[in-house]
């Protein structure tokens, strides 16, 4: 009795010493439960696609099905793969038809938390607008949908038994016949529920794990002035473009980090100019969202164009305040970008410092997301 009561004491002080960090689970109206961490609060959630386990379960299939394409070859998770936190591990990626894209691959995973999706676009603000560009996009053609393939595409899924029941079961009897509104609702319900928050660092805060002494020092730097890290990728997705449900004004900064110069006045090369493609504004030059550096260790290589391989490149290119590149046709010192963002110029950092922030960047990997059969391709 004695015994059982001190274990019982022992466990609640442990849990209010982790305080905050211990895993709490958040049940929202419609049934769905958060699993999170307390420094991470729900995702917004558009009122009229809330989520369920049905739509998840669902989205999941479609997010894995090649009779998603015009030509039936691809499916979302061809270009994003779960063992590699749902990037390619690729500069570009090649749509169902061959065409390449621009830019390289994000995870999707915590993607809910994003105000604005994509590279370098604050037009596109949620998972379901988003999905129209894979599948409908022409320039570059990903899954290749047209109006040659539009009907075929959802004849093949109407033709199958076990979807019509899924998407009955998902979306009730009355809404469930299979159409494109319907199945876009159910891959956004699916890829807001891919969260990604037990890597070792979640678990050190816990309690559950420690850091050696080189993933410490690289923590505290990562937090410090002199690295500047934290000033751009902040919060719990470790970027300052986060928003959950008691965000009251939603931020969406970009920043140009200093990877180009090629004309000496600050050019990028096309076409990836950053927010600038888009805007227009001579001012937007080089601006890219800052990535979430969760699971990075297994996201190689980096930056929008993956042009750096390494973690340890991104950190010679950070304490360089810029890249420098000697010759060929993006030769320039992008150190001296004038649209570079100030911060870069503060960050001071040794070899040793940087090594130890690579060892720190690696304790962001959470195997539970590389891994887990809830995030896994169904048909397997
Ligand atoms: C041919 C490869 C390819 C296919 C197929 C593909 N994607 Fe992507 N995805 C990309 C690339 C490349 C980007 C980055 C685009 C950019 O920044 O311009 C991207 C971006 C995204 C993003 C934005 C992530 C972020 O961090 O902002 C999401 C979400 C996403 N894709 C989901 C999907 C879904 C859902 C599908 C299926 C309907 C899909 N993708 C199909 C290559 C692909
Ligand atoms: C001024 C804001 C800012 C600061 C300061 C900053 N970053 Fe970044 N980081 C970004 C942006 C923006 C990108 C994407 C840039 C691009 O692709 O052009 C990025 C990209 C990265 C990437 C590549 C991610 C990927 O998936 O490709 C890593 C790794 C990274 N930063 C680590 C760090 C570390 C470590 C520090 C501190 C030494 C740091 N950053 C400081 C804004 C910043």
């Amino acid at each position: 009795m004695r015994h059982a009561s001190l274990v019982a004491c022992g466990a609640l002080l442990a849990s209010v010493l982790a305080g905050l960090a211990t895993e709490r689970q958040l049940q929202s109206a419609s049934g769905w439960r958060w699993s999170l961490p307390g420094y991470f609060q729900p995702p917004r959630v558009p009122p009229d696609n809330p989520m369920t386990e049905e739509k998840f379960q669902l989205g999941r299939r479609l997010f894995y099905d090649p009779r998603l394409s015009g030509n039936g070859t691809q499916a979302c998770a061809s270009c994003h793969f779960q063992h590699l936190a749902f990037t390619d591990g690729k500069a570009v990626s090649t749509g169902s038809t061959g065409e390449e894209t621009a830019r390289s691959a994000p995870s999707i995973a915590n993607v809910a938390w994003s105000p604005t999706l994509t590279w370098a676009n604050y037009s596109i603000l949620d998972l379901e607008r988003h999905m129209l560009v894979p599948m409908f996009g022409e320039n570059p053609v990903e899954l290749g949908i047209d109006d040659s393939t539009r009907e075929t595409v959802l004849q093949r899924l109407r033709g199958d038994a076990d979807y019509r029941a899924r998407f009955a079961r998902a979306f009730g009897p009355a809404g469930g016949q299979i159409s494109y509104a319907r199945l876009i609702q159910a891959i956004a319900t699916f890829q807001r529920g891919v969260v990604s928050a037990n890597s070792r660092y979640d678990q050190s805060l816990a309690g559950q794990a420690r850091l050696s002494d080189s993933e410490e020092r690289g923590r505290a730097l990562f937090f410090s002035e002199r690295a500047q890290c934290a000033s751009c990728h902040s919060g719990p997705n470790f970027t300052d473009q986060y928003a959950d449900v008691t965000t009251q004004a939603v931020r969406t900064p970009f920043h140009n980090t200093g990877l180009y110069n090629l004309d000496g006045q600050g050019a990028y090369p096309e076409p990836n100019r950053g927010l600038l493609e888009l805007s227009g504004k001579p001012a937007d030059m080089g601006a890219f969202r800052t990535q979430s550096l969760r699971n990075v260790a297994v996201t190689a290589p980096y930056m929008h164009d993956c042009s750096i391989a390494t973690l340890e490149g991104v950190l010679d290119h950070y304490a360089a305040h810029g890249r420098s590149i000697a010759s060929g046709p993006m030769a320039g010192d992008g150190s001296r970008n004038p649209f570079k963002d100030p911060r870069l110029d503060r960050i001071r950092l040794d070899a040793r410092d940087k090594a130890d922030l690579v060892a720190f960047l690696k304790t962001l990997t959470d195997e539970q997301l590389l891994t887990s059969p809830r995030y896994a391709d169904p048909f397997k």
